[in-house]
């Protein structure tokens, strides 16, 4: 018999638009700061949006959204709300233990987070990908209805350009598309000049690579972890907002609307 999350979870993904996926492979890249600041300049710019993070061990959506609970309704979870994004995370359910998963017992609980999250009517969901290409992205990547692709993120060196790789050959294996790839943490901004990072171009190699889109380049913004302490307005406000959001609007935004 067929298990009857599946059929919900294809009926909940019915109401959403479009589901853009932010990987990389490479740990502590920026992943969850970038897919968490995307969807609240996404949803700022009018879209309704939903934020998922699927990181198990490490529930990085992290500060932004803690503290915040879900509700229960008869038809699942409704998500709470920040600055009018819905946000679902293991770490609402777990709160602060740490859960002892491994192989099965993962892909269990990313099925149960889609199945019992009542997101309703999303224009986007916006989804965070712990790193490494295990469980969690696999059966991501299983379950999610064609997705709209995935948002690689890499760093300017040279490890992260061989540990992207990885994710890259998983994708282009498993048939999924890959919107493009940011190269977070590229440069950094002096008052008298911009200091380039060592490996700066690893994004447009993998991008040469395998054939995919350059999204564009995000500098280091020391300014961005107090922002986040302070909350997703002060957030917005940061160099790193902007710069992700010009990315958003030139290259994201702009080719995923589907006439
Ligand atoms: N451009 C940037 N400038 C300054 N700090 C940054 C930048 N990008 C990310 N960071 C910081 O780097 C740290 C790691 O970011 P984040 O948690 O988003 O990475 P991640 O790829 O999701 O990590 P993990 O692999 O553990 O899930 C965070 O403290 C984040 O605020
Ligand atoms: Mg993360």
């Amino acid at each position: 018999m067929m298990d009857p999350r599946l059929v919900q979870i294809q009926e909940r993904f019915r109401e959403i638009g479009e589901t853009i996926l932010v990987g990389s492979g490479k740990g502590g890249v920026g992943k969850s700061i970038i897919a968490s600041t995307m969807a609240l300049i996404m949803g700022g710019l009018g879209a309704k949006v939903g934020l998922l993070d699927l990181d198990l061990h490490g529930a990085s959506i992290g500060w932004l959204f803690k503290g915040l609970k879900t509700e229960e309704s008869k038809n699942g979870l409704i998500p709470p709300q920040l600055l009018g994004v819905k946000a679902m995370s293991i770490a609402f359910l777990s709160e602060e233990r740490a859960l002892p998963l491994r192989g099965a017992a993962k892909s269990e609980a990313i099925t149960e987070l889609l199945a019992i999250t009542n997101w309703g009517k999303l224009d986007y969901l916006i989804v965070d990908l712990p790193p490494g290409t295990g469980d969690e992205t696999l059966t991501a990547l299983k379950l999610i209805p064609e997705p709209k692709g995935v948002v690689v993120v890499t760093l300017p060196s040279r490890l992260s350009g061989v540990v992207v790789s990885k994710l890259m050959d998983l994708l282009r294996a498993l048939d999924v598309n890959v919107i493009g790839i940011i190269e977070n943490m590229a440069w950094f901004e002096q008052p008298t000049r911009r200091v380039r990072m060592f490996g700066r171009g690893v994004g447009k190699e993998i991008a040469r690579k395998y054939g995919v889109d350059f999204l564009g380049e995000i500098p280091i913004d020391p300014a961005l972890n107090v922002a986040v302490e302070q909350g997703a307005a002060a957030l917005l406000r940061t160099r790193f907002a902007r710069a992700l959001e010009k990315i958003i609007r030139r290259k994201i935004l702009g080719r995923s609307r589907r006439t």
